[in-house]
């Protein structure tokens, strides 16, 4: 870890120029983020004139690591359950980093339970990741829910309309019962175990829960432990999901909000259409893009 003391001066890049480049906003933008206190460079706060080394250093916004290496990935996983959605787990259990590519570094964008299967997403894309996982984007996730019992059309426009939780009432979801005993949920939250917790509220726990769908990204036919990059096209289809990059609420002392902002447009990949969205970089280990080539890594 490198101190913050001025002696690095001439060293690294200037925080501001690294957050910006990676879509946190424009320079100036990113200089009042760092001025509210919401960076931290390797888990200390960083303050103005910090100076880092992208390659090497963890630059985190609001606890989120940001992906500052040059090449953007996009992975989308079939998390099998079993494994936690960490990227290191104390308890030294199976993490899915295990199962994508060690380099370049990426992160998961949100979470799945240990006993959730399903699609997750992972990329080294902290803009795209901030805006996914912040609440007030919500984009639409879906779950099959198995469920104990048979609930009846009751108690599934429960779930439609909300239901009452101890962290307060969900909001309004999609919801149909696809099979007996078997629920399609559709939520825009991310609440932690919400979908359990919603299945328990109506006095039916679930026995298997399958995300199935993240915004525009679904895939059938990808196994359980596999993974694949998203294709360009699907890269485009999720910034449009997540919304235009925005400027982050930052209160600079003595200044307004989000002043110097930027585009606000999101940000075009440097992939060809309809080709993988893998930017720069070698092929992750274990080749070319394809799917299901992450069978290898199960
Ligand atoms: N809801 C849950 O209950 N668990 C998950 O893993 C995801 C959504």
């Amino acid at each position: 870890m490198r101190p913050d003391d001025g002696e690095h001066d001439e060293e690294g890049e200037r925080l501001q120029k690294v957050l910006a480049r990676v879509g946190m906003g424009s320079r100036r933008t990113c200089e009042d983020l760092i001025a509210a206190g919401r960076v931290t460079v390797n888990g200390e706060r960083a303050s103005l004139g910090r100076r880092v080394d992208a390659e090497a250093d963890v630059i985190a916004v609001d606890g989120t690591p940001i992906g500052t290496k040059a090449g953007l990935v996009y992975y989308l996983l079939n998390k099998p359950t079993g494994v936690v959605t960490t990227a290191d787990d104390p308890q030294g259990r199976p993490t899915v980093l295990d199962l994508v590519p060690a380099e370049p570094r990426v992160f998961p964008v949100g979470r799945l339970d240990m006993d959730t299967e399903g699609l997750l997403l992972l990329t080294n894309d902290g803009g795209l990741t901030h805006r996914l996982t912040h609440p007030s984007f919500g984009v639409e996730k879906e779950y099959v829910a198995r469920v104990e019992g048979e609930p009846s059309r009751r108690s599934v426009r429960r779930l439609r309309e909300g239901v009452e939780l101890d962290d307060g009432p969900t909001a309004p979801a999609q919801a149909a019962l696809v099979g007996p005993g078997v629920i399609r949920l559709t939520i825009h939250e991310g609440r932690n175990r919400q979908v359990r917790r919603m299945c328990e509220a109506i006095g039916h726990p679930v026995d298997r829960l399958v995300r199935t769908r993240i915004g525009p990204l679904a895939d059938r036919k990808l196994k359980p432990g596999a993974w694949r990059e998203l294709t360009t096209d699907e890269v485009r289809a999720l910034e449009r999901a997540a919304g235009p990059r925005p400027e982050p609420e930052v209160t600079p002392a003595g200044g307004g909000k989000g002043r110097g902002g930027a585009s606000g447009k999101p940000r075009s990949k440097a992939a060809p259409k309809g080709g993988t969205a893998k930017a720069k970089g070698g092929p992750p280990k274990g080749g070319g893009s394809s799917r299901g080539r992450g069978d290898a890594h199960r």
